[in-house]
């Protein structure tokens, strides 16, 4: 099974940001806790983190070349802004697990617009890096070879 986790704007500081919401772990120590995971039940993960909106869209379009079974992404601030890549993720049709470090839905007004959750698979927030994992394992039981 071959799963790519995509990580928006701003995930990149993630250890040294705003640590009250997001917590104090970097993103290298929440990928290689999901690499360990993926490699102890033979998943394979790709990990992306992008800055720019049009990088993340082209690795959605690229998901489906490379035969990507599901996608777990945490847009970032692109939750509650991009159409496009939204779209990407509709055009490709690959499903996708959305994650959030923090509670968003307990957070400002404007993060209540989601471009997101709709159309995704399932969508788990505010459970820190936890949720990574999680997302993983939905992954595995709702879209692994074994799941019925
Ligand atoms: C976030 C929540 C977003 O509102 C915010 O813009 C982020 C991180 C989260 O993981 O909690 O960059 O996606």
């Amino acid at each position: 099974m071959k799963i790519l986790l995509l990580n928006g704007p701003n995930l990149n500081l993630l250890g040294t940001r705003e640590t009250t919401i997001y917590g104090a772990t970097s993103l290298g120590d929440i990928e290689a806790r999901v690499r360990n995971k993926a490699l102890a039940v033979g998943c394979e993960v790709e990990f992306f983190q992008s800055n720019h909106e049009g990088e993340l869209i082209e690795k959605v379009q690229a998901a489906s070349r490379q035969e990507i079974d599901v996608i777990i992404i945490n847009p970032g601030g692109y939750t509650h802004t991009s159409v496009a890549l939204r779209d990407a993720l509709l055009a490709v049709g690959i499903p996708f697990i959305e994650v959030h470090l923090s509670r968003v839905a307990a957070r400002e007004g404007f993060r209540q617009v989601n471009y997101f959750s709709d159309i995704a698979s399932g969508t788990i927030s505010g459970l820190g890096p936890l949720g990574y994992e999680l997302a993983l394992e939905a992954a595995r039981t709702l879209y692994g070879k074994k799941a019925q």
